[in-house]
């Protein structure tokens, strides 16, 4: 008979685990959610008004749920030893250091989570793995777990998730598909139960646990390479004076092609796609396949030269100088309707003009300014760490954070759009215009502002691939 699942724990309340679980919590009142974390300000953070991370629509099911059958806490073992299944999402960021540093996913926190379960279960559990992660890492968790001396058993099962953020909410409410690999029968069957709550059974896929693995890391593979792929033809617009917009209509319309997911811009960011094909690049080399490495690697590389580029254009077109010019960014997040900005184009983007001595004014609507000087740090130190006192002067004393669009672009030389938020698109552009230096720029790193009107109202414009 199915195992009936009433307890779940989840190891991690990041921007996976947080809104999945909240999920879960809203679509199943028969079953206790609690999410545990080691960081406290973060759980505090979920168990007050502000929670840490935006996701349109997520204050309200945390707002139904929270007290009733989700809780947030720090009470990591006892919440553990409690459940009937337990959810491993914690992050797996990219090596620094040592083997595979800049490549691999460093395992560190999945490993001690593996141990900690380990430690503390009694009786039968249902282990999930949630986080993006190498293929085969089902089998480190498995092996870990075996050596439990408290005589509990354990099933492994991986459940990667594919919501992307800024529409958490949407997508975990209908998700395309939710994907469960595994072994025994009896728990894939008790954690289809859970989703079956409120997921079509037809979108409930069951494979085998490393199709399951290495099914997440190609989906991400493929949907970064889309943009790369297309970045790459805006390269080849800007030189010969086709559209970027319009080819990627023109070829969206092959339904083998299809029409989502073609948007030029200054290049992906997020803290998945990057990350899953490095370790998906460092796979194949350690299985012996270059070939394969090199073909995914270039993903990453057209990336890395999308971001140059539009710095390069910037500093061309603006006369091969832009020491001392005031410029606004708009947008800092790695995309819309998140604050969310972990390997944003937006940090290399300002780090360049920053070297280029440009006076930086910040806008976005969501991040904090405390995280955007922390980032723009980060990728200015050096390999110790340090920061020069070039660079600190420069952040210091180049970088303004502004409360809102206009003001940032106030005095610029150019606005430069780095997110797609939706109220840049509403702008006074004429008050805007006349606050401006003149001639006044307009590098739209999204293609998001209409470029006809810019033109019209004096503007001079550029988007990306034309
Ligand atoms: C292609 C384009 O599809 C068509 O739009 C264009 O006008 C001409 O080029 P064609 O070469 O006739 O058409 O055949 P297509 O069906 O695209 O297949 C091309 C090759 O890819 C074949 O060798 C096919 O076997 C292979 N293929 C296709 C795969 O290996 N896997 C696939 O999933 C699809
Ligand atoms: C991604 C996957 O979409 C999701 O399925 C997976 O679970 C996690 O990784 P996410 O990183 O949250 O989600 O956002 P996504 O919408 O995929 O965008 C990633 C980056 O690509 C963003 O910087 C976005 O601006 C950029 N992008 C996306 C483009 O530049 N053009 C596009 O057409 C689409
Ligand atoms: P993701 O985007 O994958 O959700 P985040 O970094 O947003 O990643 O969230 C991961 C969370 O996991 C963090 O809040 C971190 O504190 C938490 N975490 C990491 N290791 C452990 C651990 N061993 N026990 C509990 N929580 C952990």
């Amino acid at each position: 008979s199915p195992i009936a699942v009433k307890k779940i724990c989840c190891i991690g309340a990041g921007y996976v685990g947080g809104p999945t679980m909240a999920m879960i919590a809203k679509q199943c009142p028969h079953i206790q959610v609690t999410v545990v974390d080691i960081n406290q300000q973060r759980i505090d953070e979920w168990n007050s008004e502000e929670l840490p991370i935006y996701e349109p629509g997520l204050h309200e099911i945390v707002s139904e749920c929270r007290g009733k059958n989700l809780t947030f806490t720090t009470d990591v073992d006892e919440t553990i030893r409690d459940a009937d299944m337990v959810f491993i999402s914690v992050n797996t960021p990219t090596k620094t250091f040592g083997v595979g540093a800049g490549r691999a996913a460093n395992l560190e926190f999945v490993e001690k989570c593996a141990r900690k379960i380990a430690e503390v279960s009694i009786g039968h559990k249902i282990v999930v793995e949630k986080s993006t992660l190498p293929v085969r890492t089902a089998e480190a968790v498995k092996t870990i777990l075996s050596n439990s001396t408290t005589g509990a058993s354990f099933d492994v099962l991986s459940n990667p998730e594919f919501l992307a953020e800024g529409t958490a909410v949407e997508d975990l409410i209908s998700p395309d598909r939710v994907l469960i690999g595994g072994e025994n029968e009896t728990a894939i069957n008790a954690l289809v139960e859970v989703y079956a709550n409120w997921v079509p059974r037809e979108r409930l896929l069951t494979t085998n646990l490393w199709s399951s693995e290495l099914s997440k890391l190609t989906a991400n593979a493929f949907l970064a390479q889309r943009v790369s792929s297309i970045n790459a033809i805006s390269a080849l617009c800007e030189a010969t004076g086709a559209d970027v917009d319009e080819v990627s209509t023109a070829i969206g319309t092959d339904s083998r092609i299809g029409p989502k997911f073609l948007k030029a811009s200054v290049g992906f960011g997020g803290s998945c796609f990057q990350k899953d094909i490095l370790n998906l690049v460092y796979l194949c080399e350690y299985f012996g396949l270059p070939e394969v490495a090199q073909y995914w690697e270039q993903v990453v590389t057209m990336n890395d030269h999308q971001k140059q580029r539009f710095v390069n254009r910037m500093v061309r077109t603006m006369f091969n100088t832009v020491s001392d010019k005031r410029i606004a960014i708009w947008g800092f997040a790695f995309k819309k309707d998140t604050n969310d900005i972990r390997e944003s184009a937006a940090i290399y983007v300002c780090r360049d003009l920053l070297m280029e001595k440009a006076k930086l004014a910040i806008y976005d609507p969501q991040v904090k300014p405390e995280q955007m000087r922390a980032a723009l740090e980060s990728v200015m130190q050096d390999e110790n760490g340090e920061l020069n006192a070039m660079k600190r002067e420069l952040l210091d004393n180049n970088v303004q954070y502004c409360d809102n669009g206009a003001a940032a672009a106030d005095d610029a030389h150019a606005i430069a759009v780095l997110t797609e938020w939706d109220e840049f698109k509403d702008c006074d552009f004429e008050a805007i215009r006349d606050s401006m230096k003149q001639p006044a720029f307009v590098f739209d790193g999204r293609n998001l502002l209409k470029h006809a009107d810019l033109c019209d109202k004096g503007f001079t414009y550029f988007g990306i691939g034309f």
